[in-house]
């Protein structure tokens, strides 16, 4: 193998670390000995809130009668970065929360945000959530719950945070990448799966950024608002299908203001809401650093104040300062809030704690494991997004090929660390190339040249060009790399371009080598316009976590078929898209106000009939499916389900592949302007070459309201409404008409 720019770490001998580490924490006896030996009284050696037969509730309540008040108060704030004081007095231990959404953090300081330099909190670094949703797989969203759950039990945290269940309002947000896309639908769904599998491991998951971090740009000072319909129909229904449904333990608040409220302080959001309409009974906490006063957190709704940067110095920082600390205390000694505002935030976050078994066994969980490596890898290889193979381009056979040219600087960039809250210490990262490397063998020469980089250099297009035109394909790994202003927190992308020249290689290298195929390495989305008529073969890869480059390997060469469909549109240019087609974003003067309303993503460019690059749902495969047979099966009258899809799906080409059906809901003639049409069902089939499967996708009355802020409630309109079934949102396949004989409103 030849080597024309800064040669990249050992691959030709890749050592996969698989560590088997498991971390037993201590269960109830454990507990119950620490209770005992500070000397309960004999009548009291087991406690109703030490006793696991006793309902949840009267635990809650038995504990929360023997706390004094100041001990009552330490529930409510942090205690060091990322956990909350312990009552060893009651056997109540320190609370540790961590981030992320795609693995359990490295462990930090207690008092700094530099690493705490242990060799033990190595975690599995899973796919990004985008990648995670492109999947359409719910499975895959319960499988990776799972896996995060028991690497949190494993490294001895209780509340994971994450999902983050934001919606992609703009391709230029620096988190897009985290998030699960721009439909409510197929984000609720993701996340609902998610919070299941964390939470059936013990660990409470932790919903964020409730109700909308939809941009970086000025997130600590922005005042956000919309119409109440799309408050209801767009931002909050993967908030409240978590609560409803998967019963999620914990909230956080997002840094931004809604109404004039800080949204995780916001009385109509978080106490009517939330914990009101919706009755969440968990609790809800700050983003880090996103407490602005005692009044607001204590009256708002807020149950734990997190953070370390009120003051602006990491220095010194004292947590019996913060909000809900001693000013909070101070004000409940002078009477300025009732006692029962206190009562109810502990009960919340005693109920977190006994919902997670906290005093009793625990489940022990496991770190590292090969099972969890394999579910990263699958995640990556289904979340990877075929957007373009003429010719056949792809897959790759490695008989057919003697040499590959891989380009670029992803193709050797680890992507792991250096995250805020979204980064992982892995015990390895497998690269683009390093898994190309391993999948072609020893008779395949490959080459390796960078192309492009952060760090500026010199000749680096002319080097590619030349490795690209002797090898028989060029695979280019282009796209970012979570510096400043490309996927990162905190700052937003200026456009959707991609950077250090990368257009201009792409298209030389096309031009020197038309077997050139272009993998991406980024979040949703990127400008293709410049060079994509000149390349045969586009895969999105997003950023596919450790297994990631093996995963790559496989999809490039056939061993996978790839299934995954883009959970955001790709627009032809960033003013195709609505908060910029209407000049709302970033906002004026920290006021943000989301004019396109419901037309969010691809309700936008159908509404506007705007054709998109790529469409949402979109998303090929190396085989062919066919659809067919169509049938509408109605259910009893306000029954649920008010009427199931049923249809077939054929795997019409000559290799084994899944499919994604996606099935729209298009009103008729709705008596208020409503999206053209909506997902509000999916369904992931594997089909070998030849088979054919019937799918049913059943629809609940949900599926069909609106949301009417006068009644107040979702209301479901006798009418007439098209049953659209899709490859993707823009290649509907079949079709038919569905008649909804009632009106029914629900809350
Ligand atoms: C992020 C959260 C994260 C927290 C703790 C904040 O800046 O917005 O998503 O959980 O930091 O790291």
């Amino acid at each position: 193998m030849g080597l024309s720019h800064n040669p990249p770490p050992k691959f030709r001998c890749i050592m996969r670390i698989r560590s088997l580490i498991r971390v037993d924490f201590p269960g109830a006896l454990a507990l119950a000995a620490l209770v005992a030996g500070v000397g309960l009284s004999r009548a009291e050696e087991r406690p109703v809130y030490l006793d696991p037969a006793q309902p949840l509730e009267a635990r809650v309540g038995d504990l929360l009668q023997r706390l004094t008040l100041e001990e009552k108060i330490g529930f409510l704030h942090a205690d060091s970065k990322f956990s909350t004081a312990p009552v060893p007095r009651l056997g109540v231990p320190t609370r540790w929360l961590t981030d992320g959404p795609h693995g359990v953090r490295e462990d930090i300081g207690p008092h700094t945000w530099s690493p705490a330099g242990r060799t033990d909190d190595y975690a599995t670094f899973m796919p990004a959530l985008s990648a995670l949703a492109s999947t359409w797989n719910v499975d895959l969203a319960r499988a990776c719950g799972a896996v995060l759950g028991q690497e949190c039990r494993a490294r001895g945290k209780d509340i994971l945070l994450g999902p983050i269940a934001d919606i992609a309002r703009t391709p230029l947000s620096g988190r897009i990448y985290e998030y699960f896309g721009e439909d409510p639908f197929l984000n609720a769904r993701m996340s609902v799966e998610y919070v299941r599998g964390v939470q059936d491991q013990d660990v409470a998951a932790c919903i964020k950024h409730f109700a909308g971090n939809n941009q970086e740009q000025g997130r600590a000072i922005i005042d956000m608002d919309m119409d109440e319909r799309t408050l209801r129909e767009i931002y909050l229904p993967p908030f409240e299908a978590a609560v409803k449904e998967a019963n999620v333990w914990a909230v956080m608040g997002a840094y931004t203001k809604f109404r004039g409220e800080h949204c995780a302080c916001s009385d109509y959001l978080v106490n009517r809401i939330l914990k009101g309409e919706w009755g969440f009974q968990g609790l809800v906490m700050s983003d880090w650093g996103g407490t602005y006063s005692t009044r607001e957190a204590a009256l708002g709704g807020l149950d734990l104040e997190m953070g370390t940067l009120i003051t602006g110095t990491e220095q010194g920082r004292d947590y019996k300062d913060y909000y809900l600390a001693n000013p909070f205390l101070e004000g409940l000694r002078k009477g300025e809030y009732p006692m029962s505002v206190l009562d109810d935030k502990v009960r919340r976050n005693l109920r977190v704690m006994f919902a997670t078994h906290v005093f009793d066994t625990r489940k022990p969980g496991a770190l590292n494991t090969p099972a969890h490596q394999a579910t990263a890898q699958r995640i990556a290889e289904e979340g990877m997004v075929l957007l373009k193979n003429e010719t056949n381009a792809l897959p790759l056979n490695s008989s057919d090929i003697t040499s590959v040219a891989v380009i670029g600087e992803d193709a050797v960039r680890h992507h792991a660390t250096g995250l805020f809250g979204a980064g992982v210490k892995t015990m390895h990262e497998i690269t683009p190339l390093e898994g190309i490397v391993q999948r072609v063998g020893d008779n395949v020469n490959v080459t390796y040249s960078i192309g492009y980089s952060k760090q500026a250099g010199s000749n680096l297009i002319e080097r590619a060009v030349a490795a690209a035109r002797q090898a028989d394909v060029a695979i280019i790994i282009a796209g970012l790399n979570h510096s400043r202003y490309l996927d990162d927190e905190g700052w937003d992308r200026k456009d959707l371009r991609l950077p250090y020249g990368q257009d201009e290689l792409i298209r030389r290298v096309a031009q020197a080598n038309p077997r050139t195929i272009v993998v991406l390495i980024s979040g949703p989305a990127i400008e293709l316009d410049p060079w994509l008529g000149q390349v045969p073969a586009v895969l999105q890869a997003n950023y596919p976590g450790m297994e990631g480059g093996t995963a790559l390997a496989r999809v490039l060469f056939g061993d996978v078929n790839p299934s995954g469909k883009l959970a955001c549109t790709y627009p032809r240019r960033l003013m195709d898209s609505p908060a910029h087609a209407l000049g709302t974003y970033p906002g004026t003067n920290g006021i943000l106000f989301y004019k396109e309303g419901l037309l969010v993503g691809y309700r936008w460019f159908d509404a506007k009939n705007i054709e998109p690059l790529f469409p949402f749902g979109y998303g090929l495969s190396y085989t062919r499916f066919e659809y067919s047979g169509l049938k509408l099966v109605e259910g009893r009258d306000a029954q649920d389900p008010v009427v199931t899809a049923e249809f077939e799906i054929a795997n019409t080409g000559d290799r084994p592949g899944a499919e994604v059906a996606e099935l729209y809901v298009h009103p008729s003639q709705p008596s208020l302007p409503r999206p053209v049409k909506e997902l509000k069902g999916f369904r992931k089939v594997a089909l070998k070459p030849g088979e054919k499967q019937t799918v049913s996708i059943p629809l609940d009355r949900r599926a069909f309201a609106f949301y009417d802020p006068s009644k107040p409630g979702w209301v479901a309109e006798a009418g007439d409404f098209k049953i659209q079934i899709g490859s993707s949102s823009r290649d509907i396949r079949l079709e038919d008409a569905f008649h909804l004989a009632r009106t029914t409103v629900e809350k």
